[in-house]
């Protein structure tokens, strides 16, 4: 067999004698990574996300003892040791994968960065450049995490819905209108107008708002944002 890679290794053995299992017995659905919609059979319109702040996610909810299933767009990251983990592709195949799975659980968390748009006339046939200008037709894509937050109105969902905002400016405004506009218990707002933050980056800097006020957790990895977000949230 292959050996696991060491940081995996000790962060199971992490996992062994971390005696605080705060989510132990809670059922964790989380999105994560880009989407993609094709353009034709060779090309496609995707985002920058790498899919790191939800798997980091993933990993610490487990080792904080919950059952996850993680749902993941295009990512190169390896699924998670231990974690069911379902790849999809476009917006609509994770929303299938997300109606498939959200009934029974205690949190749903969408660190997806699901594409808004998708092509219209998908062409079968790889297109030509043999015009001057391209026209693309997008139409929009289902809101999955506002999809998620009308079904717990509608059923008395016993379930927290968790969503993020990755905003190039006026941060505070746009992260209270998603907590408003999606109906979402949490946002998680970070700027990724910041190269060394966001996006493809190994750390993060992001401010939690609820109903009940933000809270900013300061620049650190994605897994130790990712534990203290658990923590603030869900302890
Ligand atoms: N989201 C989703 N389905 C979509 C679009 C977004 O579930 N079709 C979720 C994301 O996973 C994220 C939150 O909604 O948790 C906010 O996503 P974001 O792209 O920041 O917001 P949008 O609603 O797409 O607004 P805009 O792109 O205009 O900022």
């Amino acid at each position: 067999g292959r050996m696991l890679e060491p940081a995996e290794i000790i962060q199971e053995l992490n996992g062994l004698f971390k005696p605080d299992r705060y989510l132990a017995g809670q059922k964790i659905l989380i999105t994560a990574g880009p989407t993609q919609e094709a353009i034709d059979p060779v090309r496609y319109i995707s985002n920058r996300s790498s899919g790191k702040m939800g798997y980091a996610l993933a990993k610490q909810a487990k080792l904080a003892g919950a059952e996850v299933v993680l749902i993941s767009g295009p990512s190169n990251l390896e699924a998670p040791q231990g974690i069911k983990t379902i790849r999809v592709k476009t917006a609509n195949e994770m929303f299938v994968a997300v109606k498939e799975h959200i009934f029974g659980q205690d949190i749903f968390i969408s660190a997806a960065a699901v594409g808004d748009y998708k092509v219209k006339d998908f062409s079968d046939l790889k297109i030509k450049n043999n015009k001057e200008n391209l026209t693309l037709t997008l139409e929009l894509n289902i809101d999955i995490l506002a999809w998620v937050c009308a079904r717990k109105l509608e059923f008395n969902l016993n379930l927290i819905t968790v969503g993020f905002a990755a905003e190039t400016h006026d941060l505070e405004r746009y992260a209270k209108e998603k907590l408003m506009k999606k109906g979402a218990d949490f946002i998680v707002a970070n700027d990724v107008s910041c190269e060394d933050i966001g996006f493809d980056s190994d750390e993060n800097e992001v401010v939690i708002f609820s109903r009940a006020g933000m809270m900013p957790i300061q620049k650190a990895s994605k897994e130790i944002i990712a534990e203290k977000l658990l923590r603030e949230m869900f302890k």
